[in-house]
């Protein structure tokens, strides 16, 4: 039979000796999220199609070509989430969340699912780490936001991510905003594309992010929504950017960022790099008041960000910022013989309780090929037992890069001096 190898297109693999990288950079994220406040929520891969429709928006990309919709047996539409804030906010709504006090503060991890072209940090399916925020119409809360995802960008070494920060107003300033796009581009109807002749009437904003560089080519002189902005939308954006001043965050205003997601208002930022290619924003949020009213709770003034765990895995290898592989074997016991066999099960056990990486041949080789193996899987220190080692009740444990060698007894105490050994060198190591 033929061996099915081929993954789907725009789809990727995480092989167990890569997983370190994700879960350093996820563990960084849980305990930015932890420290700002948030706590997880896990929500399903798939919703009602009708939540994205509204939600994210009809005249998006997003909604209109990307998304991964399907009937199910029973006759419901059903879509794979194209991004987290929208079962996020309908899962704070069908558990009344609002009444356990304001503002909620949620985080996730999800795998998102968009029928885009695939190309270098694009995909079809990818992961984002998110923060979303209910309850608050604070500016604080926006520069608070956007200094937790600096925090994790920082945190993760990353150089050369630069903020940028927008304010696309409310419905009122929006509306004005509209007229004027629909004016400007109206003089080039003959020259758009026909998803965004199509855009011009409903949602003439989605003409700023249109992918064709035609379109790209004419939105560039388009008018821009900060000379638009109401007086309230307008303190709301100087408030926003004196906190951030506040916190030392660096950050430029590009009126051109309107963001593909239709819910948005008030407050965008990007964090974008150009060391990655075409796709660089690394992370996109900002304020969505209206999403809640938009999917039938109450008026709940909301905001938040996510970040693409693969496009900055992207950016740490392009700047060669190493991630310590903590999941390596920490200890690798050869044997020789049965007796050794079962102590070395038994030592095992107990370097394992001190959470250390411990592992010994289960696949019957001899000792040489058990050595070659300790150093092919990166054992940091290996340990031969033998009927000499077992009848002194004491063996040698070496420092796999060093050579330095250690006798420890075979007793109680191996698994803790072991443990004292090791986190002594992994200290040196920087790990
Ligand atoms: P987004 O800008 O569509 O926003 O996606 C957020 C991040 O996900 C992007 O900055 C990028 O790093 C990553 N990303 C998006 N599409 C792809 C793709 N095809 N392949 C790889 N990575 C990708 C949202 O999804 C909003 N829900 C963010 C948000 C949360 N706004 C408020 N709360």
């Amino acid at each position: 039979m033929a061996l099915i190898t081929k993954k789907i297109k725009g789809t990727e693999d995480v092989l167990p000796r890569q997983s370190y990288r994700w879960q350093f950079i996820e563990g960084v994220m849980r305990e930015e999220a932890k420290a700002y406040g948030f706590k997880e929520i896990r929500t399903p891969v798939f919703e009602h199609t009708e939540l994205f429709a509204r939600g994210v928006g009809q005249t998006t990309d997003v909604v209109q070509k990307e998304m991964y919709t399907f009937d199910t047996k029973g006759g419901e539409s059903v879509t794979l989430r194209p991004e987290g804030t929208a079962g996020a906010a309908r899962a704070v709504l069908e558990h009344n969340l609002e009444n356990e006090g304001l503002p909620i503060k949620a985080s996730y991890f999800v795998s998102c699912y968009r029928y885009e072209k695939p190309q270098a940090g694009r995909l079809r399916e990818f992961h984002q780490f998110g923060l979303e925020e209910y309850g608050t119409q604070s500016p604080v809360a926006d520069a608070e936001l956007i200094c937790a995802a600096q925090s994790i960008l920082d945190r993760l070494g990353l150089d050369k991510v630069r903020l940028e920060i927008n304010s696309i107003g409310c419905p009122e300033c929006r509306a004005k905003y509209n007229q004027a796009l629909r004016d400007y581009f109206g003089g080039y109807r003959g020259q758009l594309c026909t998803t965004c002749l199509s855009r011009l009437e409903k949602n003439p904003m989605r003409l700023l992010d249109c992918k064709s560089p035609e379109d790209k080519a004419i939105a560039k002189d388009a008018p821009k929504i900060t000379d638009y902005l109401c007086e309230e939308c307008e303190a709301h954006f100087a408030e926003v950017q004196k906190y951030l001043g506040c916190a030392g965050v660096e950050y430029t205003v590009n009126p051109t960022i309107v963001r593909g997601l239709d819910y948005y208002t008030k407050t965008v930022f990007e964090f974008v790099t150009d060391c990655i290619g075409a796709q660089g924003t690394v992370c996109g949020g900002g304020r969505y008041d209206g999403l809640m009213e938009e999917l039938g709770g109450k008026h709940t003034p909301s905001l938040g960000f996510a970040m693409g765990l693969e496009r900055l895995l992207m950016v740490m290898d392009a700047q060669g910022i190493e991630i310590p592989d903590t999941s390596s074997c920490a200890l690798y016991i050869a044997t020789m013989g049965d007796e050794a066999k079962a102590k070395a099960f038994e030592l095992l056990k107990r370097v394992r309780e001190c959470g250390l990486t411990a592992e010994t041949d289960v696949v019957g080789r001899g000792l040489r090929a058990q050595m070659k193996y300790a150093d092919k899987i990166g054992a940091r220190y290996s340990m031969v037992l033998g009927d000499n080692e077992i009848a002194e009740n004491k063996a040698k444990v070496k420092n796999m890069e060093s050579g330095e060698q250690t006798e420890l007894a075979l007793d109680e105490s191996f698994a803790e001096k072991f443990s004292v050994l090791q986190l002594a060198s992994d200290k040196a190591f920087g790990i």
